[in-house]
């Protein structure tokens, strides 16, 4: 058992894939982190701007670096490497990142480290008290994907269903719209669901009849706008919402459970976006403890982008970090198959790994 209180390698992460700008730095715990959301500069366009999004990330990425470094008491020249990420994401706002990372990098000699944003979102609940072991089952929600993954290790994935159409996230933030909520559209369905009674509209669970992991959920959005015109009022939009939401929380559960029946796993991990809504968290809680699996969530505010998450994962690849001034490299697409196994489960993360 290593001592976990001695930290090793500082590594600074900079996350700038979509609207919002984060920093963070983990060495075997999370030293600091700090974050700007964009929300209030896309919200009167509705839904995110790249070429807005990434000149907010230039104006805001040297004073989060500043607060970060200073609040970890660190200066650059004390870091172990510099951790940005790579992809998938909106290339303008990964190059910002990217270039950022590439310049710290290259002025101090040090190793710079691409990450993938779903493998980050996937590791988030290692940055908890109680991380999970493995192997286990992942469900990413996010903005731009909803994948099932059999995880056996850090870097050890194996695809087990997607959406074949749109991602939950989207789901949620286009049925939004249909309602007349702003954007970000996810989070305000769910306050809006809060007031919605049961029972008044059904929706369908897709793809639930069939065997399978893959999801589709364009159709329920469609649903949503068929049952529009019996939704006048506010009261029935929100039972509308709440319609919406409990057949989005019903599929997933029925999946999840699925890929728990599947793999033999007892460990499901719940991340990305969309796993801050809170009736999916209790759903799946509910739903997994009934079956024996324990259900493994980051913090609220782990859960939507940040950059604390990719400092983990920059820690954990640090060994493939790269000093070469041509290593900057971003894509906007990046199977998350494609990544290759860690050697050895880092022992000094945060919390046991067992
Ligand atoms: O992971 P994330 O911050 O960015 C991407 O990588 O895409 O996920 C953003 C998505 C958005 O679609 C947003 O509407 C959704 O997560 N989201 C939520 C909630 N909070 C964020 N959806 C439902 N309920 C929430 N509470
Ligand atoms: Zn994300």
């Amino acid at each position: 058992m290593s001592d976990r209180t001695q930290k090793t390698a500082p590594v600074l992460a900079l996350e700038t894939s979509c609207d919002e700008t984060a920093v963070a730095i983990y060495d075997g715990a999370l030293r600091a982190h700090a974050l700007h959301s964009q929300v209030a500069l896309h919200a009167e366009y509705g839904g995110v701007v790249p070429e807005l999004a990434s000149r907010d990330h230039v104006r805001r990425v040297a004073p989060l670096l500043r607060q970060v470094l200073g609040e970890a008491g660190l200066n650059t020249q004390d870091l172990a490497g510099v951790a940005y990420t790579a992809g998938p994401g909106l290339i303008g706002a990964l190059m910002v990142g990217g270039a950022t990372a590439a310049g710290i990098a290259l002025a101090h000699g040090l190793p710079l480290i691409p990450v993938h944003h779903m493998e980050a979102h996937l590791l988030a609940p290692m940055l908890e008290d109680r991380p999970p072991g493995f192997p286990f089952v992942a469900l990413l929600v996010s903005g731009g994907h909803t994948l099932l993954v059999d995880v056996r290790g850090v870097g050890d994935y194996r695809l087990l269903g997607e959406s074949l159409d749109d991602a939950v996230g989207e789901a949620f933030d286009k049925t939004a719209k249909l309602l007349g909520l702003p954007y970000p559209g996810g989070p305000e369905l769910a306050r809006l669901a809060e007031s919605g009674r049961e029972g008044r509209f059904r929706l369908p669970r897709p793809m639930t009849d069939r065997p399978g992991l893959d999801f589709s959920f364009s159709g329920l959005k469609t649903a949503v706008l068929t049952s529009l015109p019996k939704a006048a009022s506010n009261e029935e939009r929100a039972d509308l919402a709440r319609a919406f939401e409990e057949a989005v929380v019903d599929t997933l559960c029925i999946k999840c459970l699925r890929a728990l029946e599947a793999t033999g796993y007892e460990r499901l991990v719940v991340s990305g976006g969309v796993s801050a809504n809170l009736r999916l968290r209790a759903g799946l809680q509910g739903k997994a403890r009934a079956r024996g699996a324990e259900v493994f969530f980051p913090r609220q505010a782990f859960c939507t982008d940040n950059a604390a998450m990719v400092a983990l994962v920059g820690w954990m690849r640090r060994a493939e970090g790269r000093r070469a001034a041509t290593a900057l490299e971003v894509r906007a697409r990046w199977p998350l198959s494609e990544l290759r196994p860690v050697d050895g489960i880092p022992e000094s993360a945060e919390g046991a790994i067992t």
